[in-house]
């Protein structure tokens, strides 16, 4: 008899995201007659064609694997040298950042990186995540068996939630009361709030680390959305961050490659971690080792299309692309804000994050703005408890539907 992995059941519900499009369904369904223009503001997926740049770089790889003498098999399973020295070069050293290289592993996917790096981590780890959060980090870790079962608010046993609100400005800072976290996710510029992290912030979570000896999680998957040039767009900008941070990237949001897939996490080979025996062992070799042994690699064509992101041409597109987004952001933040909703994120982030009217719970204002707007948000509570009372805009859409959203958002009426 096959036993399954009972630690999928104590999942909540659903994932956020299809629970958002079951009820978007069954409202779709109702309005059979298509009446409503639903404009989706909820998941953040790009809506904008590929640069141009990149889709030659496409067309080219394309055609290189049509003729046996420029085909490519099986590639390294780290990446390409032709993307990981574009990327050292561009994304970090270029900035002055410390990063190589051989420490840069090209996936499919930074959601993907942020669930498989539980496999070189230990199970005793106490983790620490904000809330609100990204699904994914609690999720994976609820699947690989690292919490106990939800309470009533969706909080789950083991997991350490560091409360984020107006009062910290969205962005957690590490414990005070003597909580040694062994592992912190942090996500700047981040989902769901569109908070970002300044460079003291991030400081204090690097002292943090070195103390007690936790390895930092950073996602940055929106950092091309950052626009003051004083917020840190790396944690390996934080002196002493290579010995105790792992940095998530994509160019999902960046390059409109939500389609495309591709993304890459950088382990620096300084960075150690227990094992069993007491040893200190470099992390680097083993997500190596788990990379070769569970991945084949990115498509050779997707690859060169991510190394036309480093072009010229294509850093000046994907800048349109970003602030084509930023613009609706702007667009979004002020509609709701003239609607009278107090308004955070949307400056250095694609997502704005709104506080719902007195009285309305997240899914109440989503079901009003699904029903009386036409419009798809994403309930704040869906991303953790402290979400409760907020919602999340994603400004990843046409130009002519954030002008029409935020002209929707005033006319509700609370
Ligand atoms: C979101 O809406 O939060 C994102 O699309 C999720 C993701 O990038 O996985």
């Amino acid at each position: 008899m096959a036993h399954l992995n009972d630690n999928f059941l104590k999942l909540k519900a659903g994932y956020l995201f299809p629970e958002i499009a079951r009820r978007v369904n069954a409202f779709c369904e109702a309005d059979a007659a298509g009446k409503a223009r639903l404009i989706r503001c909820g998941i953040g997926d790009v809506t904008e064609a590929l640069p141009k740049s990149i889709t030659a770089a496409l067309h080219k790889a394309v055609d290189e694997m049509a003729e046996r003498g420029s085909f490519r098999g099986y590639g390294p399973e780290q990446g390409y040298a032709f993307l990981r020295d574009a990327i050292a070069k561009n994304d970090f050293t270029d900035r002055g950042v410390e990063v190589y290289a051989d420490e840069i592993f090209v996936s499919d996917g930074s959601k993907c990186d942020c669930g498989n790096i539980l496999d070189i981590l230990g199970h005793d780890n106490r983790i620490g995540v904000s809330d609100p959060v990204y699904p994914v980090y609690v999720d994976t870790n609820v699947m690989a068996g690292h919490t106990g079962d939800a309470d009533s608010n969706g909080a789950y046993a083991g997991i350490t939630y560091l409360v984020c609100n107006e009062a910290n400005g969205f962005t957690p800072s590490p414990p005070t009361d003597g909580t040694k976290l062994d592992v912190v996710y942090l996500c700047s510029p981040n989902n769901p709030t569109g908070a970002v992290a300044t460079r003291a912030q991030l400081t204090a979570w690097v002292e943090y680390a070195q103390k007690n000896d936790t390895l930092i999680l950073f996602d940055a998957a929106y950092e091309a959305f950052i626009a003051d040039p004083a917020i840190p767009r790396s944690i390996f900008e934080i002196p002493g961050a290579r010995k105790c941070a792992i940095e998530f990237r994509s160019f999902s949001k960046s390059a409109g490659f939500t389609g495309v897939r591709c993304a890459f996490t950088v382990v620096p080979k300084e960075l150690t971690a227990k094992a069993k025996d007491g040893s200190r062992q470099p992390l680097h070799p083993l997500w190596n080792r788990r990379m070769c042994t569970k991945f084949n690699g990115v498509s050779y064509i997707v690859q060169r299309a991510a190394e036309a992101v480093y072009s010229p041409e294509g850093k000046a597109e994907c800048k349109t692309l970003i602030e084509h987004y930023m613009g609706n952001a702007k667009i979004l933040r002020e509609g709701a804000a003239k609607a009278g909703l107090k308004v955070f994120g949307g400056v250095n982030a694609p997502y704005v994050w709104v506080k719902a009217p007195a009285g309305y719970t997240s899914w109440q204002i989503f079901d009003k703005f699904l029903n009386e707007a036409n419009v798809v948000i994403t309930p704040g509570s869906g991303f953790g408890s402290a979400g409760e009372g907020y919602f999340r805009v994603s400004a990843f859409n046409s130009r002519a539907n954030a002008e029409e959203v935020a002209r929707r958002i005033q006319a509700l009426k609370f």
